[in-house]
C-alpha cells in the first residue's frame, strides 16, 4: 500500500506518519529528513537542499524525484510505504505515479490534514525534533519525558534552521502556491481522503484510520488491503482499524469482515 500524506509545513505530516508507519509496519519515507539526513553526511545533494531549505523554497524537481524514486526502489518499500513530504509539486506526482505505474504498481490514496494557518505558526515554533531519528516533539502539546532527550533513542533534540518565523512565512507561501493544486490531482483520481488536522494528535490518527477504513471496503476494493506482518501484530489495514476502533472483537475480525463493515 503506498499512501501519501499531504499537509501545509507543520500540519502533522511528520508525526501522523510516524504513529502509521509503527502500527502498519510501513517505512515512513520522508523527503525533507533524507535531505537533512544527506546534509548531516555532507553530501553534494544535502548542500544543494540546504540552499533551498534556509530560504524555505523547494528543492529542483530533478534532484528531489530522483531521490525519492531511489529510495522507494529499495527492498523494504516492496510492498508499500508512507510517503510524507513528496509529492509537492504536480511535476512530482506525475512522475511518481509514472515509476509506480512501470512496476505495475499505484498509490492507494492520498491524505491531507487541513489545520488552520495560526495554528502551523504555533506548531512549527514549539516543534523540537530529535538529531538521531528525526522522532517529532513539541515543547506544549507532546514534550518529551526527559527534556531536550528523545523518548525512543535518548538522541538528542534540536530546533530545526527553517523553523523561524520568516523562513516559515516563505514554506507557507510555497504550500500554497505549488502544493495545494496537487489535491486536485488526486481527487480526480478519487484517492483524495481530507482529515480534519486542528484537534489532538491520537484523534487525527483516529479520523485518518477511520476514513481509510470506510474507503477500502471489500465491496470497492475487492478485498481488504494487506500489509506485511506487523510488529504490532495486526495482520492487516482491516485488522489493525477494527480492533483499534473496536468495532468487533478481536476473532470476528477474519471470518465477520465481509458481511460487515468490511
Ligand atoms: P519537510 O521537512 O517536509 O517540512 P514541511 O513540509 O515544511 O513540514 P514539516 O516537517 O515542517 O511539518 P510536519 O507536517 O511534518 O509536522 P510535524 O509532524 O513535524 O521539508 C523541509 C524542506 O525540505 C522544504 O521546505 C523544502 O525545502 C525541502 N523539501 C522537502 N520535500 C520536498 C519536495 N518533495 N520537493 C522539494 N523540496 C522538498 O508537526 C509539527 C509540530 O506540531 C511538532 O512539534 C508536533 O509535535 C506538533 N503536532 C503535530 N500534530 C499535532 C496535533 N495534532 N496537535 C498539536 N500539535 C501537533
Ligand atoms: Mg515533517
Ligand atoms: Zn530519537
Amino acid at each position: 500500500m503506498y499512501t501519501i500524506i499531504l499537509g501545509a509545513p507543520g500540519a502533522g505530516k511528520g508525526t501522523q506518519a510516524d504513529i502509521l508507519s509503527q502500527e502498519m509496519n510501513l517505512p515512513h519515507i520522508a523527503s525533507g529528513d533524507l535531505f537533512r539526513q544527506a546534509l548531516e553526511a555532507r553530501t553534494e545533494i544535502g548542500l544543494l537542499a540546504k540552499s533551498h531549505m534556509d530560504k524555505g523554497e523547494l528543492v529542483p524537481d530533478e534532484v528531489t524525484i530522483k531521490m525519492i524514486l531511489e529510495r522507494i526502489d529499495q527492498s523494504d518499500c516492496a510492498s508499500g510505504c508512507l510517503l510524507d513530504g513528496f509529492p509537492r509539486t504536480l511535476h512530482q506526482a506525475e512522475a511518481l505515479d509514472k515509476a509506480l505505474e512501470e512496476q505495475g504498481k499505484s498509490i492507494d490514496k492520498a491524505i491531507y490534514t487541513e489545520v488552520p494557518n495560526e495554528e502551523l505558526v504555533k506548531r512549527l515554533s514549539g516543534r523540537r525534533l530529535c538529531r538521531t531519528c528525526q522522532t517529532p516533539y513539541h515543547i506544549v502539546n507532546s514534550p518529551p519525558k526527559t527534556p531536550g532527550r528523545c523518548d525512543k533513542c535518548g538522541g538528542e533534540l534540536y530546533q530545526r534552521s527553517d523553523d523561524r518565523e520568516k523562513t516559515v512565512k516563505n514554506r507557507l507561501n510555497i504550500f500554497f502556491a505549488q502544493t495545494l493544486p496537487i489535491l486536485d490531482y488526486y481527487k480526480k483520481q478519487g484517492k483524495l481522503i481530507k482529515v480534519h488536522g486542528n484537534q489532538g494528535i491520537q484523534e487525527v490518527t483516529r479520523e485518518i484510520l477511520s476514513a481509510l477504513k470506510h474507503q477500502c471496503q471489500p465491496e470497492q476494493s475487492g478485498e481488504a488491503l494487506r500489509f506485511p506482518s506487523t510488529g504490532s501484530g495486526h495482520a492487516s489495514i482491516a485488522e489493525f482499524i477494527l480492533s483499534e476502533a473496536k468495532v468487533l472483537p478481536q476473532n470476528d475480525i477474519r471470518g465477520e469482515q465481509r458481511q460487515n463493515k468490511w
